[in-house]
């Protein structure tokens, strides 16, 4: 049992930055106050969310953000990650919703005032629903349509904002929202998700060039998500297939942008499921980021069911599970950061999400959730001996503040060093948040 994370002097300078993150959708309900969004047309689609919940109130965060906020600053972080919602800012008739605006504005002067650094997720998947009426990110006129909505975002926001992401792990918008369905908007067809993902990396570089004209001084980034793949056997044939996996969820989403180009096995995928690329757009992609901001929850196992067909192998029996049912492997993260490390010039790396889901309960008064706490630990040690090996990381953020909604399955799996009792909207820090906010403030000393 333990109470406190041991940090390995990496971690103690004051130049690492340690944060908790959320995102707007997940967190904010008050969806009156908005457009609608894709997730909430989602959500209306019986079957596609697992306890049938959705975001409507989600943690009321939009009228108890003062009180998140207080709990925030109570952890000692030096930073916060959350979204803006697009449905909050632009509406179906192009004006822009100053209200929606003005709050994300109170929540940035209040964090400046609490000397907590901003960082500002710009697309954390919920799309406005009228821009997928129009084909959504299968449209190329989205990614024009995010640069216009960036624009007033980061001219809006003016100098509050330590740090900007333009897009949170666009392998989920496109694959799962587009390729497979099991996100919004649902659709589900092979030669889509290697469509949106192009348009969704044309937005990221538009924006990019918004940030750089407007906010100058942000440190601006993208956030991808990445699996480490290993072979299920030493087989040839498996190892080929962890190939292929790696190249189609990893390599696809992180080569355009810090290469300018696909992986050479875009000549071998059908013409009808490839990207439309134009002239100038792998040039608009590649732009130089100032961080690769990494999500990292667990690894993958792959065989080799048929040629060219890589297959995703439960957790081994064995293997220490979350709730989610992800397998707890923390050297996959040091294995990835090395990887990358390896594979690509890069610039710093920030851990932008790392966490899990448990089954926390609420005992007199207290959420014991030692598992939590030595997923930290590990995998902050984790990221640590990545460091020793010479990548320069230089945050990690957990997620997530909240316990929230998780989309597909719904409000169960809890994912917060907070607790939240969705009947009261009651807060209840969970041990990992005590022990968090324990170590952050030896550090400060
Ligand atoms: C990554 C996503 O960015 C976040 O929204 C989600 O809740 C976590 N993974 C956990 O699945």
């Amino acid at each position: 049992m333990s109470n406190r994370l041991t940090l390995n002097p990496h971690f103690r300078s004051n130049t690492f930055t340690f944060g908790v993150a959320t995102s707007s959708f997940q967190i904010e309900g008050a969806a009156a106050s908005r457009e609608e969004s894709i997730w909430d047309r989602f959500c209306q689609q019986p079957g596609k969310i697992l306890d049938g919940s959705n975001g409507k109130v989600a943690c009321d965060h939009v009228n108890r953000w003062q009180e998140d906020l207080e709990i925030i600053a109570s952890l000692n972080v030096d930073a916060y990650r959350f979204s803006v919602s697009w449905p909050r800012i632009i509406r179906a008739n192009g004006s822009i919703n100053q209200a929606g605006l003005d709050f994300y504005i109170a929540l940035l002067d209040k964090l400046n005032a609490k000397g907590i650094k901003a960082y500002v997720t710009l697309y954390h998947w919920d799309l406005p629903q009228y821009l997928e009426d129009e084909g959504g990110w299968l449209n190329r006129d989205t990614a024009f349509a995010f640069a216009q909505y960036v624009e007033v975002i980061v001219k809006a926001f003016g100098d509050r904002v330590y740090s900007y992401a333009t897009l949170n792990e666009p392998f989920c918008s496109a694959y799962l929202g587009y390729e497979v369905g099991v996100h919004a908007p649902g659709k589900a067809k092979k030669e889509y998700g290697k469509k949106a993902i192009h348009h969704l990396l044309l937005a990221h570089g538009l924006a990019m060039k918004e940030l750089r004209a407007h906010a100058p001084a942000a440190q601006s980034g993208i956030v991808l998500n990445f699996t480490p793949f290993y072979p299920a056997s030493p087989s040839e044939e498996d190892a080929r297939a962890t190939e292929l996996a790696h190249i189609h969820f990893n390599d696809w989403y992180i080569r355009p942008i810090v290469e300018g180009r696909y992986p050479a096995l875009i000549e071998d995928i059908p013409q009808s499921h490839r990207p439309d690329i134009q002239p100038g757009d792998l040039e608009l992609i590649a732009q130089p980021i100032d961080y690769l901001g990494v999500n990292y929850y667990t690894r993958a196992r792959i065989k080799c069911d048929a040629p060219n067909d890589p297959v995703h192998l439960p957790p081994p029996e064995s293997s220490e599970q979350t709730a989610m049912g992800w397998e707890v492997y923390p050297r996959g993260l040091s294995d990835l950061l090395l990887q990358l490390h390896r594979d690509f010039t890069l610039p710093p790396i920030i851990i932008t999400e790392n966490g899990l889901a448990s089954d926390d309960h609420l005992v007199n008064g207290e959420i014991d959730d030692q598992q939590r706490i030595r997923y930290l630990q590990d995998h902050l040690d984790a990221v640590a001996v990545a460091m020793d090996q010479g990548v320069n990381i230089t945050g990690y953020f957990v997620w997530s503040l909240l316990d929230n909604f998780e989309w597909a399955l719904g409000y169960e799996k809890r994912f917060g060093i907070v607790y939240v009792d969705y009947e009261t909207q009651k807060r209840t820090l969970k041990n990992s948040a005590l022990a968090l906010a324990a170590t952050l403030l030896s550090r400060q000393q």
